[in-house]
């Protein structure tokens, strides 16, 4: 998907009620965004697809819901008010502040531009003779470049992993990055910047009565291990999901719903024996990528990516990468946490976190593998890649264009319009209002009787609704009625008895749940 075609989906999503910027009437309020009706029910239905994905279809993986507000130690015990910094950078003259890692990566993504250049020139030159691999592979400019990034990513990254900030402004200045706004190269130095906010609890003051808003929900796991473990008499392995609002104070806001300040995160902990962890890591890794395929991706926009950092707490990490519109970017993280927190709450609560083996007689802390996915990325994956313009047959025998939402039916806002042919004829919008009574009872529908019927049928292919059942002055006569499907545009003729099963097959997220566990 082009820039171009970004820009359009942005639109789309505010035109059509699935997303707002947040406090819009006051110029709004940078990477923070809120989800309107079409956008609201898109996103719990990922909500629920995942939820049923982990807690209906496990049985050894468990709810929670735990507060947002913790006690401050935890923070401390989780390593987040020490390490989970960025490294930031000022530019003198245009006051602006940057992450110091994203300047580089930009000026690495002007490099991969170069190369894209070169292998496009060379297409057009040599037409269906290109061989686009061994171009790559050999032509010594673009091996140049190939190089250049390798050593400019090394750079950085061993700068970030050793804590040399340093070395992060010796690299900037020797890219000659300019600041993108006022073109200056008068840098400060690099700094680290904690990305949790904080806010002061009511009674207390001063450091005492500093909150931190959450920044993962995973630590609302970690502290109550323990009370899941017993009150539900679980063995270990076992799991335990939550859905919950995180809050990272970002530098670098931008790329819409991609990079928030306020976002939500589905995350589960697997606790695991010792020794153990590489088998469940594993395992882990290629279940979120079933799930992912489960929603029809197309599978060349999903890969893996090894950390080349790894976290303070991680012994092994991958990400889920989508392409994103702005190209292959973190959409999950699978990680094989260790004992890192369970271990530092206990050390810093003085309470003991540990499991007791009642096969083996044995306490341990358990090692723990995380799956942790971001509720409003995974909802940009779906918009970008269910975002299809193109041209269809209309009613006239000519061609029009449409904007069409290829969600997967069982996520789609709304599963069903019912649309009276016309509507100033009584008998038939009784008819059709009569249809609609029965079927929202089980799902969510609407009925529309508004503009004509080529009208309606675009403004429900413009939210992805993938049925649309078009009641005529022949449903008064034989009790049938025509329904269209969204992708195909195929029209079916059934009797009005028989719409609720034809929807429920193809719109009830069990079957997409019975495919998963295959
Ligand atoms: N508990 C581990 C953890 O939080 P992470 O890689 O920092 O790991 C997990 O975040 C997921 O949360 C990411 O893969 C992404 O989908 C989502 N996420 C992280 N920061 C985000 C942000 N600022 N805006 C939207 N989603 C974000």
């Amino acid at each position: 998907m082009s820039e171009e075609l970004f820009k359009k989906l942005i639109s789309h999503t505010k035109k059509y009620g699935f997303i707002f910027q947040s406090s819009e009437i006051y110029d709004g309020l940078s990477a923070v965004y809120d989800y309107g009706p079409n956008g609201v029910e898109l996103k719990n239905n990922i909500k629920e697809y995942w939820w049923k994905s982990m807690v209906q279809l496990h049985d050894n993986i468990v709810g929670l819901d735990a507060a947002i507000f913790m006690h401050p130690s935890t923070w401390k015990a989780s390593g987040h008010v020490d390490a989970f910094n960025d490294p930031l950078i000022d530019n003198k003259d245009s006051k602006k502040r940057y992450r110091a890692d994203v300047l580089i990566e930009d000026h690495i993504s002007g490099i991969e531009a170069k190369i894209e250049k070169e292998v496009s020139k060379a297409k057009k030159r040599f037409g269906d003779q290109f061989d686009e691999q061994k171009f790559r592979s050999e032509h010594p400019q673009v091996l140049k470049y190939t190089e250049q990034i390798e050593d400019i990513n090394t750079r950085m990254n061993t700068a970030i992993a050793s804590g040399q900030l340093n070395d992060l402004k010796t690299l900037i200045e020797e890219l000659g990055i300019v600041d993108p706004v006022s073109g200056s190269r008068n840098w400060t130095d690099v700094r680290q910047f904690n990305l949790m906010f904080n806010t002061q609890l009511g009674n207390i003051s001063g450091e005492e009565g500093k909150l931190y808003l959450r920044p993962e929900t995973a630590q609302g796991i970690f502290v109550n291990f323990l009370n899941v473990q017993k009150t539900t008499r679980q063995k270990i392995p076992f799991g335990i999901a939550q859905i919950g609002k995180a809050f990272r104070n970002e530098i670098v806001a931008r790329q819409f719903i991609f990079r928030m300040r306020e976002f939500e995160q589905m995350e589960m902990q697997y606790f695991v024996k010792p020794g153990d962890e590489m088998n469940w890591y594993h395992y882990w890794k290629e279940h979120r990528m079933k799930w992912h395929l489960s929603l029809n991706a197309d599978p060349e926009k999903l890969r893996f990516h090894d950390h080349d950092n790894l976290a303070h707490y991680a012994n092994a990490a991958v990400d889920v990468q989508f392409a994103f519109p702005f190209g292959f970017k973190e959409l999950e993280g699978i990680h094989s946490r260790t004992d890192f927190d369970l271990k530092n709450h206990q050390e810093l609560s003085g309470k003991k976190l540990q499991y007791f083996d009642n096969d083996t007689n044995e306490n341990f802390i358990p090692f723990v593998i995380e799956t942790s996915i971001g509720v409003d990325r995974m909802f940009l994956s779906i918009l970008s890649n269910a975002y299809h313009e193109e041209m269809v047959a209309d009613a006239s025998g000519g061609e029009a264009e449409r904007v069409v939402l290829r969600i997967p039916a069982q996520l789609a806002p709304v599963k069903a319009a019912v649309l009276p042919l016309v509507k100033n004829k009584e008998e038939l919008t009784d008819k059709a209002q009569e249809i609609f009574d029965k079927l929202k009872l089980f799902f969510n529908i609407q009925y529309d009787d508004k503009d004509t019927i080529g009208r309606r049928y675009r403004r429900q292919d413009a939210i992805g609704t993938p049925y649309c059942i078009t009641v005529d002055f022949q449903s008064l006569e034989d009790n049938a009625v025509t329904v269209r499907e969204r992708d195909s545009l195929e029209q079916v003729r059934m009797s009005i008895d028989e719409l609720i099963p034809y929807l429920d097959k193809r719109t009830n997220m069990a079957y997409l749940l019975a495919e998963l566990k295959g």
